[in-house]
């Protein structure tokens, strides 16, 4: 049985060398977390959110599936997303997508293999149908990827500042902010979609 020693290997030289930059660093994190961003994001391993943010562990709260989606009766994003606002008091929800998601992609080929994720793309390809005209206007198929990819995080941020948790948060008079932001594999720059809601959209 191969038991990935090289993946311990690795964990032992990180731990060291964080100690060594900060002796009390883990001591310190084990008695709490403070983070003030959740970051919902794709599963894709070339999205790894706390590096592309330059974030230390306890900075960031994470929540990821394929194709940073949100969905209203998904409980394990709202749990998350309830944890996150209500016990974290976290100011800052990013979700943020990525140019080249390959759920993205897959949720505009018109024949699915008919298998379990084509249900969770399905959300997606639901937005391709509210925005058909705009998006088979588009000519390439890598443009119009990236163009469903902006319009899916939109879409997300519409549906996190849509749930019950944001709407009693800001009916509470708490200060959090729920933001749409899209990543580029090739040079590794995020850019903000400019979808910023602090508010019930009623
Ligand atoms: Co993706």
């Amino acid at each position: 049985m191969r038991l990935l020693k090289n993946l311990f290997e690795n964990n032992a030289a990180w731990a060291e060398k964080i100690k060594s930059e900060d002796p009390r660093f883990f001591e310190t994190l084990s008695t709490q977390q403070a983070p003030d961003y959740l970051w919902i994001g794709c599963a894709d391993s070339r999205v790894p959110a706390n590096e592309i943010v330059g974030l230390m562990p306890g900075e960031l709260f994470v929540h990821r599936n394929v194709a940073n989606v949100v969905v209203h009766t998904d409980f394990n994003c709202l749990s998350v997303i309830q944890y996150a606002v209500e016990v974290l008091k976290v100011e800052h929800i990013i979700v943020c997508g990525h140019y080249g998601c390959g759920g993205v992609r897959a949720a505009l080929q018109p024949d699915g293999n008919l298998c379990l994720i084509d249900n969770w793309l399905r959300h997606i390809r639901d937005i391709y149908h509210r925005n058909r005209d705009l998006l088979d206007a588009i000519p390439g198929d890598d443009e119009r990827t990236d163009r469903l990819c902006e319009l899916n995080v939109m879409e997300q941020v519409a549906n996190v500042s849509n749930t019950t948790i944001l709407n009693a948060a800001w009916k509470s008079g708490q200060k959090i902010a729920v933001h749409g932001w899209i990543y580029s594999l090739h040079n590794g720059l995020l850019r903000d979609l400019g979808v910023t809601a602090d508010q019930a959209r009623g």
